[in-house]
């Protein structure tokens, strides 16, 4: 299959090109910087899901808090979702302190440089494990992200559903064959480079492309149909309601989210889902309290509508404010009162941060 795609390929002209064009243009990042394998798989594993301007900023203040991998295995998990609040997919930075720890129980706090045994750490797959092996250790192996799919669904002219799970390994093993031998980290972000710098997705740079002369969707003007990708399926939509509390200190009610699922370990305001509810959302909440931490509670006024969108879901949460008639004595860890200072400490989903934001720091 593979040897069908490449036949009659300039591997070594693309190789040439490509590798020249990114040691003469790369942009100056701040992961670009530095070899220490530890940091490199800290930016790869942000820059995962989340654009290059968004994690820079994230990536210096982790690393200035954490600078070891040592740094980040001994770290308070709630430091770490704290140093990670707003860049979303929370599970990347849970299993990445899972993962450093496991590097210093079993490989002496080395960051292990083989495939085998870096696929095996929690939340490595085949992107980052190619990727850390590649920059870090100068390893030919493939990293394959979406934007690398663009580029050479573009450049071999692959047609595939790049949606499709059965669709990376064809890339994965075309990749093996065209990655350059001696540079392969100038090889694969050579290809991330172009991806964000050139060959973006809907109006490709193309008469400034240092490749175009291997790319045979240029040449046959299909660049701007490829990659593929059919719809996904509809996202889901759900509506919440959520309560700011506030007790006769003024503190407020915060809850810490169950330890799996989304967001979890994050803080949150009490809140529930009204998708299908009958009764009025004040009635809900109250209940809710009633039921949950056996306060009864006096719900206000509508103070805010916060819609935020995932990948496959939207919340619209409707905020109330509210006040405690008779307080109870909370005896469940992942309950407390917070003043507007201390809140400050905890990690929350941007959603609800957005209310601290408007109905705490007024
Ligand atoms: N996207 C994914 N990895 C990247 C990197 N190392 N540099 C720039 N963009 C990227």
């Amino acid at each position: 299959m593979t040897t069908e795609i490449l036949r009659e390929f300039d591997i070594k002209g693309f190789q040439e090109q490509l590798v020249h064009w990114f040691e003469e243009h790369q942009r100056d990042l701040p992961w670009r910087k530095t070899k220490d394998p530890y940091r490199i798989w800290v930016s790869e594993v942000m820059l995962q899901q989340t654009r290059v301007d968004t994690v820079i900023p994230y990536y210096n203040n982790f690393v200035h808090k954490f600078p070891t991998l040592q740094d980040l295995a001994f770290a308070e998990e709630q430091q770490v979702l704290k140093a990670w609040e707003g860049l979303g997919y929370y599970s990347r930075v849970r299993n990445l302190q899972t993962a450093v720890r496991e590097v210093v129980e079993e490989y002496g706090g080395k960051v292990p440089d083989t495939k085998k045994e870096i696929s095996q750490l929690k939340g490595v797959g085949p992107y980052t494990a190619g990727a850390v092996l590649s920059i870090a250790y100068n390893k030919p192996e493939p990293a394959v992200d979406g934007n690398v799919m663009r580029v050479i669904s573009r450049i071999l002219l692959i047609e595939e559903d790049i949606g499709k799970a059965k669709t990376r390994p064809i890339f994965e093993s075309a990749l093996t064959k065209l990655i350059s031998q001696h540079k392969p980290s100038e090889f694969n972000q050579g290809l991330m480079e172009l991806g964000a710098l050139v060959c973006t997705p809907r109006s490709p740079g193309c008469l400034l492309c240092p490749v175009r002369e291997h790319c045979r969707a240029y040449y046959v003007g299909k660049e701007k149909s490829l990659p593929i990708k059919e719809k996904k399926t509809k996202v889901k939509v759900k509506d919440m309601a959520a309560i700011v509390l506030r007790n006769q200190k003024g503190e407020v009610l915060i809850q810490r989210r169950p330890d799996t699922g989304l967001l979890a370990k994050l803080w949150q305001f009490p809140n529930i889902e009204t998708t299908k509810s009958k009764k009025s959302e004040p009635d809900c909440l109250k209940d809710f309290i009633s039921t949950e931490l056996g306060m009864s509670v006096k719900i206000g006024e509508e103070v805010q509508k916060v819609e935020h969108v995932f990948s496959h879901l939207v919340w619209n949460i409707t905020v109330y404010e509210g006040t405690v008639i008779e307080e109870n004595q909370l005896n469940n860890e992942g309950t407390r009162w917070v003043d507007a200072n201390s809140i400050e400490s905890y990690p929350f989903p941007v959603s609800h941060q957005k209310i601290i934001e408007q109905q705490i720091r007024r």
